[in-house]
């Protein structure tokens, strides 16, 4: 379903994801997440070791194909990502291997740095957790990324990941990664939607030949601080999804597609994860309409200043 982006190594991508980190609520509700999204047509799955829901995701795939046995492992496209505490170049290695074991399959897509900062671990092999509630955090990946990309490149090579890339990093960090970088990232996913359409970024990425990926594409479900407003009630959008008869999702997906990076939509809901990936054409006068909604925005829906006790994106809340 939908278009294919072609990352910098050759590796083609399906552009429509699903999303998994919503699918979390109750035991086998990310199972019957992936098995739904897989029969809507989703080929693109996109996972994280921190999601903590790894082995429903492998366990749906599993029952997908099993029923299915016109498609394969090789058709799916699937991703996850390495958390903060297992920056270390061992811990790389144990992370990725430990996703694949869940996911039951031999290789990754594409497997992601999830953010640009390293924190403590503890004992559990946890991320470790301070006296003020936050993560202890050990540095800024971005001041000297070497040794946790080394560890990337190397399963690259190794042939465990067809890609490697990264999440949430800004401009400078890219910067500071291209400059070590023997294999470059392929990816980096950010939050896009049109209270944040990230416009300047997506640009350098594309600058650079690394694909952008869009997460919380539908603008998540909650207010923007302080104005109350959320993009799902935005009065100029929904009047734009109606004229095409569609859903707002589906509008905001096809808006996504249509400005050419890769959307993760997510639902546990089986209509909705049905109607995300039933795709349709924007005409370019909607499609206008909808950057005029985006215009100067730049409200961000996931910040984890609070959890990490650290800015992420300090350039950009400057
Ligand atoms: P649900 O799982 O109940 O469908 P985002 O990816 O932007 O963060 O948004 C995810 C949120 O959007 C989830 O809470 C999900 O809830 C909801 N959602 C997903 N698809 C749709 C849709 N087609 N219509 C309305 N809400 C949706």
């Amino acid at each position: 379903t939908g278009p294919i982006l072609e990352l910098n190594n050759g590796v083609k991508m399906p552009a429509l994801g699903f999303g998994t980190f919503a699918s979390q609520g109750s035991v086998g509700e990310t199972h019957r997440a992936v098995v739904c999204a897989l029969n809507a047509g989703y080929r693109h799955l996109d996972c994280a070791w921190f999601y903590q829901n790894e082995a429903e995701v492998g366990s749906g795939i599993r029952e997908f194909i099993s029923q299915n046995p016109s498609v394969t492992r090789e058709d799916i496209f699937i991703v996850t990502k390495v958390w903060q505490h297992l920056h270390e170049p061992e811990e790389v290695e144990w992370s990725l291997k430990n996703s694949l074991e869940k996911l039951q399959t031999p290789y990754i897509d594409a497997f992601l740095v999830h953010w640009p900062i390293a924190a403590e671990k503890d004992e559990h092999y946890m991320p470790k957790i301070g006296a003020d509630g936050k993560y202890v955090i050990k540095k800024d990946l971005t001041e000297n990324p070497e040794p946790t990309w080394r560890a990337m490149e190397k399963l690259y090579k190794a042939g465990l990941a067809r890609a490697i890339g990264v999440s949430n990093w800004t401009e400078k960090g890219l910067e500071s990664l291209l400059k070590i970088a023997e294999i470059p990232p392929a990816l980096n996913q950010i939050e896009i939607h049109p209270f944040l359409p990230n416009d300047s970024l997506i640009a350098y990425c594309r600058s650079k030949n690394i694909v952008p990926v869009a997460y919380s594409p539908l603008g998540s479900q909650d207010q923007v601080p302080g104005t109350g407003e959320k993009v799902s009630t935005n009065k100029d959008l929904i009047a734009i999804a109606e004229k095409n008869g569609a859903s707002l999702a589906q509008t905001l997906i096809a808006w996504g597609l249509k400005r050419g990076y890769a959307v993760l939509p997510k639902s546990s809901n089986p209509s909705r994860i049905f109607d995300n990936a039933k795709l349709i054409n924007l005409s370019e006068e909607d499609f206008q309409a909808i950057n005029k909604v985006a215009e100067g925005r730049c409200s961000r829906f996931v910040n984890m200043k609070d959890t990490f006790g650290y800015d992420v994106w300090p350039e950009e809340s400057a």
